[in-house]
């Protein structure tokens, strides 16, 4: 085993090394060469050595360079180094997170996390917390303790008795929430299309002007950071208005949550404290190891009734029981990873990544608007979205780029405009990177002209 976890450790390092230089987008040969993984279950063993050979000399080559510092795709961040390392020796612990009972170190650092967290994220002290897959899931999580609480208050018990014949609850989100919101409403019984959707403006933010009437049990979702543009929606005014009608408000804050945490940046999240529920992900801005996401809830008794699961053979302590607070009973010690980042590289260092990628988001768009190229949206984090002119042109110019491997990035629809998205949320990326990839753009654009 010794033998084997070294070499795995090595390999790992090999790669991380091999990752700040190599092309981003794997070569269609090393795509090709996964074929080889195409094959009956074997029906003797294989010597774990050879497993793990085959799955560096073939795998690695195609994945795609995420961990480096050059990927500019969706909203991905890194992993820091103790993070990884963290998750290495986590993973051969291989700790069931449920219990206190099954894992008291686990469970006393996500309490500790936790206690960071909400610190660092200028959220409640004291708020309920779950650690959770990604985004989705806490929204998810977020939104079944929104469910809860909007259905207990009119005398419903939707734990106990379902939706059926439960007082109907009013959801309204913005045009341009993130699908995760949606698809999380679907999968809670209240719809994914039996929304009230408040008109967005031209970077994103919900009109608070446009804002509906809220009349019985009602649940406010709202973003912290537009998956294209990086835009907040106006917090303060809609906190305000759905407190006043008694209802419950939801921040999705994947990437944007993270904005409390960077001194400049703050006033972006200005207010977003006074919700009453909020999901955030640890794998973007935090740059923990995937999967990891968070879900908190101001009153953690409200997270604890729509979460909790009990029987006899689950033993319960003095401790907070983590499986009370999530969807999962079994699953991995996430708040190990989340300690160690935090741990290493504490409130300053946090706030220096955070604050780094907004510069290079600003220097992306600078060098690109300089060189005669439209940026479609005010870059307020560390989103751009660019035009090189037709769609068809902005078409060619992302595939040249992807094709030719300095950089990856990726396309949206942003009100109708064809645009490339620029996502910078690396631990990794610097000036430099920036700089280096804006020379290979510029080059993918004029040869794509
Ligand atoms: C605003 C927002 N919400 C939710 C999500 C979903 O997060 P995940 O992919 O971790 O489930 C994302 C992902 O980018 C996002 O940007």
């Amino acid at each position: 085993m010794n033998d084997l976890l070294l070499s795995a450790a090595t390999r790992a390092a090999r790669y991380l090394d091999d990752v700040q230089s190599r092309r981003v987008r794997p070569t269609p040969d090393a795509i090709r060469a996964l074929d080889r993984f195409i094959e009956p279950l074997p029906q003797l063993p294989t010597d774990p050595h050879q497993v793990l050979s085959l799955l560096d000399e073939l795998g690695s080559p195609a994945t795609v360079a995420m961990a480096g510092p050059r990927f500019f795709g969706f909203v991905i961040g890194g992993a820091l180094p103790a993070a990884l390392a963290a998750n290495f020796l986590a993973t051969a612990w291989d700790q069931n997170a449920g219990l206190f009972a099954a894992t008291p170190i686990s469970t006393v650092l996500e309490e500790v996390a936790l206690v960071w967290l909400t610190d660092v994220l200028g959220l409640p002290s004291g708020a309920g917390g779950a650690f959770v897959t990604g985004g989705t899931m806490a929204n998810f999580t977020a939104l079944a303790a929104a469910r809860h609480s909007v259905l207990a208050q009119a005398g419903w018990d939707v734990e106990r008795d379902g939706l059926f014949g439960a007082p109907p609850i009013q959801v309204v989100i913005g045009d341009e929430a993130h699908p995760s919101v949606r698809k999380s409403l679907g999968m809670l019984g209240l719809g994914r299309e039996r929304v009230t959707v408040v008109p967005a403006d031209h970077q994103g933010r919900m009109r608070a002007d446009l804002f509906p009437e809220l009349t019985g049990p009602a649940i406010v979702c709202i973003q912290a950071g537009n998956v294209n543009t990086g835009a907040f929606d106006p917090a303060p005014e809609i906190i305000a208005r759905a407190h006043a009608a008694g209802a419950w408000v939801h921040v999705d804050g994947a990437f944007g949550l993270w904005a409390g945490a960077a001194p400049p940046l703050s006033h972006l999240a200005e207010g977003l404290s006074a919700a009453d529920s909020w999901a955030t992900d640890a794998h973007k801005w935090l740059n923990v190891p995937y999967d990891s996401g968070l879900a908190f809830v101001r009153d953690p008794e409200i997270l604890r009734a729509a979460m909790s699961i009990s029987a006899p053979y689950l033993t319960e302590g003095s401790h907070r029981e983590p499986s009370h607070y999530t969807p999962e009973l079994s699953r991995r010690a996430r708040g190990v990873d989340i300690w160690a980042a935090l741990k290493s590289i504490g409130r300053e260092g946090l706030a220096e990544m955070i604050e780094r990628d907004c510069r290079c988001a600003r220097r992306f768009a600078a060098s690109l608007t300089a060189a005669g190229y439209e940026v479609l949206n005010d870059v307020v984090l560390n989103q751009v979205l660019v035009s090189f002119g037709t769609p068809e042109a902005t078409t060619r110019v992302i595939e040249a780029i992807q094709a030719e491997g300095t950089s990856w990035c990726g396309p949206t629809l942003w009100q109708g405009r064809t645009a490339m998205r620029i996502s910078i949320c690396s631990w990794r990326t610097t000036e430099s990177d920036v700089d280096r990839s804006v020379a290979a753009i510029l080059a993918a654009a004029a040869a794509a002209a």
